[in-house]
């Protein structure tokens, strides 16, 4: 059932007039005060716009970091409001802090049409804690809840689950809809054949997503520094590649499953390796003959043999790609050409592509692709959760809503 259906969302009810608690995930990286990308940012732009254009009066909220409960000048979304002030071409009001009398007074201020935005949530520890005090603070004096914040739908936090529960009218965003759209349909109905490719660094952090997949995929190719895991556990040297010791019983029960559930199971068949790794400083670069690593080196990316039967099984016949996770440390000058090559291969395919993460959507961008698939996700945990099978707290506070 598509999510249009599911969830109430922000295009089917009224609200000229009204003052709407907009949760956004503005989440965004900061270097000192400049934001080094605002995709989430743009990304609310569509909700936000329709807000404006619906006559709404938006106040946005948004958590930034893990300031844990304390105000912290560094997590400050000035830098975002600034940011979003140029995206929507009008000043975007700040209050200084998201309860209280700041935000009722950035309310009160707020003409028809117009966004401001609260002080970083997290500033209180009632927001990750969910408390129900901190919620009614947030809530006070709204007439309805509009959910944009994808990225954070994973946390039952006040913003997250208690306000919708207390404000009459709540809807899902476009981004929202987007998203859940666009991974249910993975999760649920998936035109075959379907492939997923997964990199990365650990293996312990895709497990229930492995798990999930398994049930789902025709096949997966499994890349970056979690292949070297993968590898081991096969009993294949890996010389000085990062491998998670504690791993290895899973990774083989996990490719056990695979075979089982007869999933094809491809790892590396050949590497680029590195004799130093200085922070992201890499030398002695090599290309492996094999699937095996000599002492003294370490795998930073695929060989052009494992690129080149890769492109063969994502061949036009595919119909469904989901890629979660670098195939190689793609940050690192000399270490970019198994990602890079890979998201141009997918940016040509006419099949359904997905990405998710938060660094597969970074390398895509890096290499000017962003545009050219299906969906890049904003959300990295919620994204995994829900393609894990998780309902998100977020989606299931929005659901049996009142209109
Ligand atoms: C994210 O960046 O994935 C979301 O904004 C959630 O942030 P969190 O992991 O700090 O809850």
């Amino acid at each position: 059932m598509s999510v249009q259906r599911r969830l109430p969302l922000v295009t089917e009810i009224d609200l000229s007039g009204k003052l709407v608690f907009c949760r956004v995930d503005f989440n965004v990286p900061l270097d000192g005060t400049t934001i080094t990308d605002d995709r989430r940012i743009r990304a609310a732009l569509p909700t936000l716009r329709y807000l404006r254009d619906s006559g709404a009066r938006v106040v946005c909220a948004s958590h930034l970091g893990r300031p844990k409960g304390e105000r912290r000048a560094e997590m400050s979304l000035a830098p975002v409001a600034a940011r979003l002030a140029e995206l929507l071409g009008e000043p975007v009001p700040l209050a200084e802090d998201c309860i209280g009398p700041p935000a009722r007074e950035l309310a009160a201020s707020l003409n028809r049409a117009q966004v401001g935005l609260l002080e970083n949530l997290r500033f209180h520890p009632g927001e990750t804690r969910g408390e129900a005090d901190f919620a009614r603070a947030l809530a006070t004096g709204f007439e309805a809840y509009v959910n944009d914040a994808f990225g954070a739908a994973h946390r039952a936090h006040a913003s997250v689950t208690g306000v919708p529960a207390l404000v009459e009218v709540r809807a899902a965003g476009l981004l929202m809809a987007r998203e859940i759209d666009a991974l249910t349909r993975l999760a649920e109905h998936p035109e075959r054949p379907y492939y997923a490719i997964l990199g990365g660094a650990k293996v312990s952090d895709k497990i229930p997503l492995i798990e999930a997949l398994l049930e789902r995929v025709d096949g997966i190719l499994i890349g970056g520094a979690m292949a070297y895991t993968f590898l081991a556990a096969r009993g294949v040297s890996v010389g000085d590649s990062r491998v998670e010791a504690g791993q290895l019983d899973l990774a083989r029960r996990l490719e056990q499953q695979a075979r089982e559930r007869k999933v094809a199971w491809h790892l590396p068949i050949d590497h680029r390796v590195a004799t130093q790794i200085e922070g992201r400083q890499v030398s002695g670069l090599e290309t492996t003959a094999g699937e095996a690593i000599e002492a003294g080196r370490a795998g930073i990316d695929i060989g052009p043999r494992t690129l080149e039967q890769w492109r063969g099984l994502l061949g036009s016949g595919v119909r469904t790609v989901l890629w979660n996770g670098p195939v190689g440390f793609f940050e690192a000058a000399g270490c970019q050409t198994g990602t890079r090559e890979l998201a141009e291969h997918l940016a040509e395919l006419s099949a359904f592509t997905v990405l998710g993460g938060g660094d597969t959507a970074a390398a895509a961008r890096r290499f000017g692709l962003e545009e050219r698939y299906s969906h890049v996700s904003t959300g990295g945990g919620a994204a995994l959760e829900l393609l894990s099978g998780v309902h998100l707290p977020g989606v299931a506070a929005l659901e049996g809503a009142r209109q």
